[in-house]
């Protein structure tokens, strides 16, 4: 929820999430094929799961009846490292054994916080974030969707503030851009760092580059026939929105409703939600986070 958290090792960890936090970092054992999909909160969370699931399995899948993306929900696929250390101890065992290999998971876990094994181990993480400005509108209009009734809504100058002084799940969020930026560029072959609107730019583009980072190239055949097309537009927003299994039932232990992952996906929605002021701070905090890091989003203000 927007209104509880910890201060967890330098990060504001959901409070509901503190336990499996530390269970995950304390007991997760990673395999060397492990894919992680690492992300900020409401920055296509969802619709990367769904791109790695579909790009790591499209020689098992390669017909479209039948693919897995149109009957289950990518957090389904993809569960959350946070939600399995945060279930009960047979299901932590199902889901991390179970799984058939390459195992992927999704964590909001910033990367000082992963456990050691996934750190060390030469299994792939694949980060995603986007331009804080209109994450912070996806992030606003998602928590006063998903809040209990009991709550009373979160009013739009109040959050701002709070998401300038980094408080927001899993935040700061300069704090988790960067962590995961920086080792990005030390280790260009372990972590894979991806912009939100860089993906949706150029998405068949991204497609290729992130099949070749997971070491499973596309082939001269696949390229020319039609595959990357066909995963693009298994994944995109329009057709992942009318399915049938994402338009009702819930997902995770807070049992949220699946129709709530999906909203606008527009790159600049923020501009309907900004007065100028609100323009001047948030880019000043951007300007002022990300200096000297080699970090920047081009797309807002
Ligand atoms: P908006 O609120 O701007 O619409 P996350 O998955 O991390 O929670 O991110 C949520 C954002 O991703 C929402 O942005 C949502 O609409 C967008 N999104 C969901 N599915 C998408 C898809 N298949 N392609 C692109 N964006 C998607």
């Amino acid at each position: 929820s927007p209104y509880h958290y910890h201060l967890f090792q330098n990060f504001w960890c959901p409070s509901i999430h503190v336990q499996a936090v530390d269970s995950f970092q304390k007991n997760f054992q990673a395999k060397e094929n492990d894919v992680i999909v690492a992300s900020f909160p409401k920055s296509g969370t969802m619709w990367l799961k769904a791109l790695t699931f579909a790009i790591l399995n499209h020689q098992r899948f390669s017909s479209l009846e039948n693919h897995p993306l149109l009957t289950a929900n990518p957090h389904e696929l993809v569960p959350f490292l946070e939600y399995i250390f945060g279930g009960d101890i047979h299901d932590q065992i199902h889901l991390q054994t179970n799984k058939p290999e390459p195992r992927v998971f999704g964590t909001h876990t910033p990367f000082p916080s992963l456990p050691k094994s996934l750190k060390e181990s030469n299994c792939k993480i694949i980060y995603i974030c986007r331009n804080p400005f209109d994450n912070f509108v996806s992030a606003w209009n998602y928590f006063n969707k998903i809040k209990p009734l009991s709550l009373p809504a979160l009013p739009l100058d109040e959050a701002f503030e709070m998401y300038c002084d980094g408080i927001i799940d899993y935040g700061p969020w300069w704090s988790h851009m960067l962590g995961y930026w920086k080792e990005s560029i030390a280790k260009p072959n372990k972590v894979l760092f991806l912009k939100y609107d860089d993906l949706k730019k150029d998405t068949n583009f991204h497609v290729k580059r992130i099949a070749e980072f997971f070491g499973c190239p596309f082939t001269q055949e696949e390229e020319s026939n039609g595959t990357i097309e066909s995963i693009v537009k298994l994944c995109s927003f329009e057709k992942m929105k009318d399915l049938e299994v994402n338009k009702s039932g819930k997902v995770g232990r807070e049992g949220i409703e699946k129709k709530n992952f999906f909203r606008k996906a527009e790159t600049g929605d923020w501009i309907n939600y900004f007065s100028p002021p609100m323009i001047r701070k948030l880019s000043k905090i951007v300007e002022e986070k990300l200096d000297g890091s080699g970090l920047s989003f081009n797309n807002c203000s």
